[in-house]
């Protein structure tokens, strides 16, 4: 293929891909940003492909068809609430990818470029390798933490902050070693430290915060992704990855201003841990139960009614019955509303998805900030399955490890129904004193099973 050919054929994946972020940005164009994204892979593996010398063709054919096959495998098998795990090892592979391409590289014999070229040539490896392996091992621990192989708690490390300043730092030495000698032995140390820093890094923040972690991985995995770009001399890598690793990085900022969290803080890890009492889960007081025919009594009689939905509606696939409960009051002109948290469920977007899935129409789903006011005039609100992100003592209890976290303030209605099996903790580890409070009623059972019970007294 000629030069020309490839680059106009990169040329417009870079604008396929710029759409494609375009459209992901608004829900009701988010399935053709997904589209853009697709067509803009397709031409870009094909015309890569296109350009490989033609001894290499075959493998690297048959090694795309398999790496394409295991995709489409887990991609079929895995269910909604995995999604998290497997855009957190998604991130890791992208990291992996750098460490094993920076490693070719390195190996590489680099005789013909000049001597600056040279020195460019290492820290674009050294760049590509410590922050690919960063990203590799803490996307390893992301994914044990949200799949609760590993405790979701942080984890206070011997040494606390200092021992992964000292990792890090000694990791860069290292580095420095590596393109100033051009020493593979250093290289393999930098490497080590590096992946036991991305682990000892996540081991030490807090569940809550772990959605501004993964995100934070997506955007290592991108810069990892262009430092590639630069190492391989391809232009469409070192876009990609500056898309990946900016959007990341902006989608990380966004959330911590969401959560009221600061990005430092969250990134230096075990945000509360210093000043807050890890994990309170003892119960709070007395907590009043209510059944499926006194909760469609208080639905019948209410004019206005807010859905705030959580991790159990996707556990419990409830959106399907709950769009079926929503069409029935609004056919009784009863005002319904979804109220969405920015990180309910397990990862962004996640309800706003399901209840797409679901065909709940989309002027009826608002976000925290539209609709926090108006729970006060709100007669009855359903917590379908969420509990970390309408909890109280966020805002009323300073040593709560979630405090200061914005919230979805739903005891302000005259009547809060809160959907779930037990009185268990959410994600972050703590009681939620929501659950004992005067106006709120408790309806035990998986959320399918009670909201489609809910459903039959209509
Ligand atoms: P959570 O605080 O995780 O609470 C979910 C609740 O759902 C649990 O208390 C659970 O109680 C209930 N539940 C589970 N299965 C159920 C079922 N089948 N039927 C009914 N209820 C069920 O959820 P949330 O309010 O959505 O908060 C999200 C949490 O995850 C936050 O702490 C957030 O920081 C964290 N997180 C979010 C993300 C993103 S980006 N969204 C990523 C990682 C972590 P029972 O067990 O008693 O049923």
């Amino acid at each position: 293929m000629s030069q020309g050919f490839l680059v106009s054929a990169y040329l417009i994946s870079a604008l396929l891909f710029v759409m494609s972020l375009a459209g992901l940005s608004r829900q009701d164009s988010a399935k053709t940003g997904s589209l853009y994204g697709m067509v803009g892979m397709t031409v870009a593996v094909l015309a890569t492909l296109g350009s490989v010398a033609m001894e290499g063709f075959t493998l690297v054919t048959l090694l795309m068809m398999a790496g394409a096959a295991i995709g489409l495998f887990l991609a079929k098998k895995v269910e909604m609430t995995e999604m998290p795990q497997l855009v957190a090892m998604l991130n890791g592979f992208g990291g992996l990818a750098a460490v094993l391409i920076g490693f070719s590289s390195a190996l590489e014999p680099a005789d013909t470029l000049a001597a600056t070229e040279k020195l460019i040539h290492s820290i674009e490896i050294f760049i590509g390798i410590i922050i690919g392996a960063i990203t590799f091992s803490g996307s390893v621990v992301a994914c044990l933490k949200l799949g609760g192989n590993i405790s979701s708690r942080p984890a206070s490390l011997p040494g606390g902050h200092w021992t992964n300043l000292a990792l890090i730092a000694l990791a860069v030495v290292m580095g420095v070693v590596f393109v100033q000698q051009h020493s593979i032995l250093a290289l393999v140390v930098m490497t080590a430290l590096a992946l036991v820093f991305g682990i000892t890094l996540v081991l030490g923040i807090g569940g809550a915060d772990m959605p501004v972690v993964v995100s934070m991985l997506n955007a290592y995995s991108g810069i990892a992704a262009a430092a590639t770009g630069f190492m391989l001399g391809n232009n469409l890598l070192i876009i990609t990855g500056a898309m990946v690793g900016s959007s990341g990085a902006i989608l990380s900022y966004l959330m911590c201003a969401a959560m009221n969290r600061s990005f430092i803080s969250v990134i230096l890890g075990g945000f509360g841990t210093e000043s807050g009492t890890v994990s309170e889960d003892s119960e709070q007081g007395e907590h009043v139960e209510v059944n499926v025919e006194e909760v469609a009594d208080m639905l019948k009689n209410a004019s206005s009614v807010i859905i705030t939905p959580g991790y159990g509606m996707a556990v419990a696939q409830a959106q399907h019955p709950l769009r079926e409960l929503v069409n029935k009051l609004r056919a009784q002109n009863i005002k319904v509303r979804f109220g969405i948290h920015p990180v309910a469920g397990r990862l962004p977007g996640h309800m706003n998805v399901l209840l797409a899935e679901a065909k709940v129409p989309y002027d009826i789903v608002e976000e925290m900030d539209e609709l926090n006011d108006d729970f006060k005039d709100t007669d009855v609100v359903l917590v379908i399955g969420a509990n970390d992100t309408v909890n109280p003592a966020a805002s009323e209890d300073p040593s709560s490890p979630i405090a200061g976290m914005p919230v979805l303030k739903v005891w302000e209605a005259s009547q809060v129904v809160v959907f779930k099996r037990s009185m268990a903790t959410g994600y972050a580890g703590v009681q939620n004193p929501l659950f004992f409070k005067d106006n709120a009623r408790m309806l035990f059972g998986d959320a399918h099973g009670t909201v489609e019970g809910i459903l039959k007294q209509f």
